[in-house]
């Protein structure tokens, strides 16, 4: 039962008597907690599935930078934007943290139209003033000056907040990280990068960062590795002890993309044990890394990844279960933006309604864990029926 704003008065087993709400009768469909992408790239979405075959450096300066600096135009990143934004919403991802590009009037842009779809969440203007392309990278004093003119900008939104987006440090210079650091702590803003993805990376960053103990350390150093701030760290895929340690001590929340991971062999993130030593882990696409923006198939993918480490630690690291995997991929996500896991009284309601009907026929008759299980690895689009997000019916 929902109250007249699209909070969630109650959650009841049948239709209570005295209501004299309207009714929206789903059948037997599945209603369900919508998905949340915890990390992906708006401007890598013309690039799907290309240069699956190159590690994380060579793939970004082949493709990615290319593909990026083409949001230079407003009218190209428009009509990208609407697609991308149509495609999330009615793929049953109703909240997002999401990397923009460089440009701020594209960012704007991709705003505006994750806001109208009905996407929730954040959103970033990259930062990058080193180690880019002729085409793709700005001056340090350019990328501080867009910064403020983006974050002056972002007031007019309701539902989708900026986060900063230092790229990852080697695209940032350590003038620029202070005074995005800066900007943290005036405008009180979120963080979202890059962290030990790759072991090219790792060396990297021990050139450019001497004095830090691990990568997670030279974040800190520049004062963004959350710490009061929330921050958002994608893959993680090789932070060794230390580094899971000072994540947990600053509360800095993991997005694993175990799609992307593998395309481009970064490796297989260590997700049972980040989530035995406490670890917030949510789960990202990772578009263009990832190449599927479905959250059903980038939770398949995690238990697959997870079951990879199972077998090759002879068994001692239990893989995801598909009630982990959904976890991670829809409530841990909620729980990031204030909300909590399942359906409580007094959030904003985010939710799917799956029509499973295409495969309830089995063998014997499912069970509802059955038949949630088979969704998880099975729905496709056109079985999202219907989609709520922050208390309002977006796709229906
Ligand atoms: N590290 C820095 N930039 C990127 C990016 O665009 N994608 C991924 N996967 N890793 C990055
Ligand atoms: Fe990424």
């Amino acid at each position: 039962v929902l109250h007249d704003d699209g909070s969630i008065q109650s959650v009841e087993k049948a239709v209570p008597q005295n209501a004299d709400a309207e009714v929206i009768d789903y059948g037997d469909s599945l209603i369900m907690p919508s998905f949340v992408d915890m990390h992906l790239h708006a401007p890598q979405y013309p690039m799907l599935g290309m240069g699956m075959d190159l590690p994380l450096i060579d793939w970004l300066n082949t493709y990615t930078f290319k593909t990026e600096a083409r949001f230079e135009d407003s009218d190209y990143a428009r009509r990208i934007y609407k697609k991308l934004a149509s495609d999330l919403i009615t793929s049953g991802t109703t909240r997002v943290c999401m990397f923009s590009s460089l440009h701020t009037d594209a960012t704007l842009i991709l705003m505006e139209e994750l806001e109208k779809a009905g996407v929730t969440g954040y959103v970033g203007k990259v930062n990058m003033d080193r180690n880019g392309s002729p085409e793709l990278q700005e001056t340090t004093e350019q990328s501080k000056r867009e910064t403020l003119r983006w974050l002056d900008a972002c007031g007019r939104f309701k539902t989708v907040k900026p986060i900063l987006t230092p790229r990852f440090i080697p695209s940032c210079t350590d003038d620029l990280m202070y005074g995005l650091a800066r900007l943290q702590a005036k405008y009180g803003v979120p963080v979202q990068s890059h962290l030990s993805e790759n072991y090219s990376e790792i060396a990297w960053i021990r050139e450019l960062c001497p004095r830090s103990k691990h990568y997670g350390d030279a974040y800190e150093q520049f004062g963004l590795f959350g710490g009061g701030y929330p921050c958002i760290m994608a893959h993680c895929v090789h932070s060794d002890e230390r580094e899971r340690e000072a994540m947990r001590e600053h509360g800095v929340v993991t997005a694993h993309c175990a799609g992307s991971n593998i395309n481009i062999c970064s490796g297989v993130a260590p997700v049972r044990t980040l989530l035995r030593e406490g670890n917030l882990v949510t789960l990202g696409s990772d578009i263009a890394g990832g190449a599927l923006l479905a959250m059903n198939k980038v939770i398949t993918m995690s238990i697959r990844a997870s079951k990879f480490r199972h077998m090759q630690s002879d068994g001692k690291d239990e893989f995801l279960t598909v009630e982990e995997g959904y976890y991670l991929g829809s409530s841990a996500g909620h729980e990031y933006f204030g909300g909590h896991g399942g359906f409580v009284p007094g959030d904003y309601i985010h939710a799917i309604v799956v029509d499973d009907s295409d495969f309830t026929e089995a063998a014997h008759p499912l069970s509802v864990r059955e038949r949630f299980e088979r969704a998880i690895y099975m729905m496709h689009r056109h079985n999202i029926v219907s989609v709520w997000s922050e208390g309002k019916n977006v796709v229906c």
